[in-house]
């Protein structure tokens, strides 16, 4: 098997096969993209931020009893993982409107989700990422009702331990992104938490620590997203 063939470029990370079957490498690229790619950069030092937050959390849930596609890492932006077939949906929860909720639905920025929500959107860039529902999600055969229901409380189960992790560290976790995918008979979480994929909000200040930084040019991307590598380092 070739080593290093390159299995996926998607905007931020790139994915390549290993000698070692079921294992993969992942590198999480400076690129950093907004608006389905509308907008465009490269940070140098994001990959890097993005890969150890994700490692950080991927242990922090493994710990706790989540399957995830982590194995080690490799060097700063490298990630080993196990391949999984992933499941096309980008599940999404939501403990603080933010963002498009806001747009779509009566909520206004800031209020409260109690009972956090879930959400998921169909991961398809050719379409936009549309939400899907249940019913759709088991139409098309990407999960049985069963599965459905283990990725809603394994969904509920990582906010939860996201949400304390980050109270404690000063930080309040407004949203997040997540993606499963199937080794066997185990649904895993894959791909990445970081702070492109999550809501970060400083408790203190109500600053954005995260992507929307980025997407609406509130400051320095790159002093928010260390911001958040010192806050989790110094919580752990
Ligand atoms: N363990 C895994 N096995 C196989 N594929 C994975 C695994 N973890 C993540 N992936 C996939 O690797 C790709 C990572 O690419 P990346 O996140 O850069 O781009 P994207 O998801 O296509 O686009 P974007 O995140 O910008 O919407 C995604 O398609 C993701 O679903
Ligand atoms: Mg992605």
């Amino acid at each position: 098997m070739d080593d290093d063939q390159l299995l996926y470029e998607g905007k931020a990370k790139s994915v390549f096969r290993t000698n070692v079957a079921g294992e993969l490498r992942v590198v999480f690229r400076d690129d950093i993209t907004a608006f389905n790619g509308g907008k465009k950069d490269i940070l140098a030092g994001k990959g890097a931020y993005n890969a150890r937050v994700s490692a950080f959390f991927f242990e922090y849930l493994e710990k706790n009893g989540i399957p995830t596609h982590f194995i080690r890492m490799e060097d700063e932006r490298t990630m080993i993982v196990r391949e999984l077939t992933m499941i096309p949906l980008e599940v999404i929860a939501r403990n603080v409107a933010a963002g498009s909720i806001v747009k779509k639905f009566p909520f206004t920025e800031g209020q409260r989700i109690d009972p956090p929500v879930i959400v998921t959107d169909y991961k398809d860039d050719e379409h936009g990422d549309p939400s899907i529902n249940d019913d759709l999600i088991i139409a098309l055969g990407f999960l049985s009702p069963d599965d459905l229901r283990e990725v809603r409380e394994t969904t509920l189960k990582i906010n939860t331990l996201l949400k304390d992790f980050f109270t404690k560290a000063g930080i309040e976790l407004v949203d997040f992104k997540i993606e499963f995918g199937r080794s066997g008979d185990t649904i895993c979480l894959g791909d990445e938490i970081s702070m492109d994929s999550m809501r970060l909000w400083d408790l203190a200040t109500g600053e954005s620590l995260d992507k929307d930084v980025y997407r609406f040019g509130k400051g320095d991307v790159l002093s928010a997203y260390g911001r958040v590598v010192d806050k989790i380092l110094q919580e752990n």
